[in-house]
């Protein structure tokens, strides 16, 4: 699930080296939340409740039940994951809601990976988002495979870090 608010940014950028590195005919879907765009979530929970989502939302659920393994590909915005991936998150808690998804059973057992832009030179800063995630993972009973972290502002930068790069190679091993 790419996140960012541009295309061709460090974060996918980085992804992309890591995906690189899968063994040949991993199957993988890539999906840009910015041609997905969600609604703003709603809380129906003690209301009218939630009903099967449609449009992109239907498209996300679908996809997000079929993998084995998701990855979060969020640019770091204010220490945290971007707008368009927090929306995606939120919505999980209403498919947790909508009957007949079976979503909670759905995810446990998957596996919840994260990568990451910073333009900040201490990886710490990405500590919130980090933890977003490890914690989602832990709720939903998946396996939390960790967070790819780069460094770099404009398009590009990242490829500079040797380190992210380094690591990218082996993340997903
Ligand atoms: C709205 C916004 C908020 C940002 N907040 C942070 C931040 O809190 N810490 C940080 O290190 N960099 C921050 N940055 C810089 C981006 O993380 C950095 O440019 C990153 O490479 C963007 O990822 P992308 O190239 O995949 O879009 C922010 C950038 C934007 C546009």
């Amino acid at each position: 699930m790419l996140g960012s608010s541009r295309s061709g940014g460090n974060t996918e950028t980085l992804a992309r080296l890591a995906a690189e590195q899968l063994p040949p005919g991993t199957q993988q879907r890539w999906l840009d939340l910015r041609d997905l765009p969600l609604p703003d979530f709603e809380d129906r929970r003690h209301s009218d409740g939630h009903t099967s989502p449609t449009g992109h939302a239907a498209i996300l659920l679908e996809a997000t039940l079929a993998a084995t393994d998701v990855v979060v590909a969020s640019p770091l915005y204010w220490y945290a994951v971007s707008t368009s991936t927090k929306r995606y998150l939120d919505h999980w808690s209403g498919w947790l809601e909508t009957p007949g998804v079976g979503f909670e059973r759905r995810m446990a057992g998957k596996t919840l990976w994260g990568v990451t832009a910073l333009a900040d030179p201490d990886p710490g800063a990405a500590d919130p988002l980090a933890g977003t995630l490890r914690s989602a993972a832990r709720y939903l009973g998946m396996r939390w495979g960790g967070v790819l972290l780069g460094n770099g502002s404009k398009p590009g930068d990242v490829l500079s870090d040797t380190a992210a790069t380094a690591r990218a190679k082996d993340f997903f091993d």
